[in-house]
C-alpha cells in the first residue's frame, strides 16, 4: 500500500516536471545584404525553370557569388554568362550576392523565388511542378 502510494506521488511530480517543447523553431530565412546595391535583384521577369527543386551549395562569408536567374546557365545555379549568348535573347542578367555566415545554403533552381537567390519554396506550386524545364 505504501509502495504504490509513493510510486503515484513519483509518476505525478515527473509528469508534472517535464519540460515539453511545443514550438518548432522556424528555419532562418536567409537575406541577400546586396539586393539594395545592385538591381539585378530587382528584376520583375523571372528566368526558365531549370530545375524543380533546389540546391545546396557550401558558401562563404563576403565572397561575392552570382546567381543565374535566367535558368539557362550550365553550372547551376551559378551564372556563366550564357545569358550574354545574342541568339538567346536572353533579357534577365545575373544576381550579385554575398551571405553573412559561412555554411550550407538552399538556391532557388526554380528561378521562380520571391527571396533571389535563395529557396522560398516556390517551386512546391502545382505550376512550377508541372512546368518544364529548359536545359541546354
Ligand atoms: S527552388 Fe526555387 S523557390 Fe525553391
Amino acid at each position: 500500500m505504501f509502495v504504490r502510494s509513493y510510486l503515484s506521488k513519483v509518476a505525478k511530480n515527473v509528469v508534472s516536471s517535464a519540460n515539453y517543447a511545443t514550438k518548432i523553431s522556424k528555419p532562418e530565412i536567409p537575406k541577400n545584404p546586396l539586393s539594395s546595391i545592385y538591381t539585378a535583384a530587382n528584376q520583375k521577369e523571372n528566368g526558365v525553370v531549370y530545375d524543380k527543386k533546389p540546391f545546396r551549395l557550401n558558401l562563404e562569408a563576403g565572397k561575392t557569388y552570382h546567381w543565374c536567374l535566367c535558368g539557362r546557365s550550365k553550372s547551376q545555379p551559378l551564372c556563366d554568362g550564357t545569358h550574354k549568348d545574342i541568339y538567346l535573347k536572353v533579357t534577365q542578367r545575373p544576381v550579385r550576392f554575398t551571405v553573412e555566415k559561412s555554411k550550407e545554403y538552399w538556391l532557388c533552381n526554380c528561378k521562380q523565388t520571391k527571396n533571389r537567390p535563395f529557396c522560398d519554396g516556390t517551386h512546391k506550386q502545382k505550376e512550377i511542378q508541372e512546368a518544364g524545364t529548359v536545359r541546354l
